[in-house]
C-alpha cells in the first residue's frame, strides 16, 4: 500500500484537493481536523476538551492525534493506500507515523506540498468562513494564529522529509482543477 501525505499552511487547498486525489487514485483520505470535529459535533469528552485549542488556532496534543490515526490505520481496508491530510503537524507526528506505517510494511512514500502565497490563504478561509461555521476561520487573527503555529510547528516537517528524498512541492496559486492536474502529475510517478 502507498501512502502519501498532503501538507501546506491553512487554506492551502489540502481537504478540498483530498477529496479529488482519494477518489481518482482509491486512497483512504484521513484528515484529523475532520476527525476531530466529529468529536466535537458528536459532543464526546475529548471534543469538548479539544473544541477550544482548536478554536485559538493551537495544536491538540500529538498523543490524541496519533492515537486517532493508529486506530483509523488499522480499521481500514480496501484501498490502494492512505492520503494523510492535517496529519502530520509536528516532528513528533511524523516519526510515529513513520513507525506506525514501518510496523505494518509501509512507509511515507510523497509529501506533497502545497505552496500558496500568504494572501491567498487568508482570503480563502475569510470567504470559507461565511459558509463554514469554523469558529477558527471567523477571527483573522486566529487565521493568523494559525499561519503562525504552522511555521513555527508544522513547517519543519519540511526539512526533515526533504532529507528522505520524498519532498515534493507543487504550485497551489490558481483553479482547483490547475492545482489538481499538477497534483495528478506528481502522483502518477508514484502509483
Ligand atoms: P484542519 O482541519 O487540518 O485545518 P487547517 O490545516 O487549518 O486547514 P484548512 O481546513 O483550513 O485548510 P485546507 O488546506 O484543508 O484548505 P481547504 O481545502 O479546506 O485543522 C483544524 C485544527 O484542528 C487545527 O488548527 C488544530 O487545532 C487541529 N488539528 C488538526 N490536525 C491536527 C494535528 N495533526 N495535530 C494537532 N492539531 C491538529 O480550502 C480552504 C478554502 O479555500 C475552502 O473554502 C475551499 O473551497 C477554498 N479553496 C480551496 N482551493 C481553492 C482554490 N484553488 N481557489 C480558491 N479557493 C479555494
Amino acid at each position: 500500500m502507498i501512502s502519501f501525505l498532503i501538507f501546506g499552511p491553512p487554506g492551502s487547498g489540502k481537504g478540498t484537493q483530498s477529496v479529488k486525489l482519494a477518489e481518482k487514485y482509491n486512497l483512504i483520505h484521513l484528515s484529523t481536523g475532520d476527525m476531530l470535529r466529529a468529536e466535537i459535533t458528536a459532543g464526546t469528552e475529548l471534543g469538548k476538551k479539544m473544541s477550544l485549542i482548536m478554536s485559538k488556532g493551537e495544536l491538540v496534543p500529538d498523543e490524541v492525534v496519533i492515537e486517532m490515526i493508529a486506530f483509523k490505520i488499522d480499521n481500514s481496508k480496501g484501498s490502494a493506500g492512505f492520503l494523510f491530510d492535517g496529519f502530520p503537524r509536528t516532528v513528533a507526528q511524523t516519526i510515529a507515523l513513520e513507525n506506525m506505517l514501518n510496523g505494518r510494511g509501509m512507509k511515507i512514500d510523497s509529501m506533497l506540498v502545497l505552496d500558496v502565497d500568504h494572501d491567498e490563504l487568508v482570503k480563502r478561509l475569510i470567504a470559507r468562513a461565511e459558509l463554514s461555521g469554523r469558529p477558527d476561520d471567523k477571527d483573522p487573527s486566529v487565521i493568523e494564529n494559525r499561519i503562525d503555529v504552522y511555521k513555527s510547528k508544522t513547517e519543519p516537517i519540511i526539512n526533515y522529509c526533504r532529507e528522505k528524498g520524498i519532498y515534493q512541492p507543487v504550485n497551489g496559486m490558481g483553479t482547483i482543477n490547475d492545482i489538481f492536474k499538477r497534483l495528478s502529475d506528481s502522483m502518477n510517478k508514484l502509483v
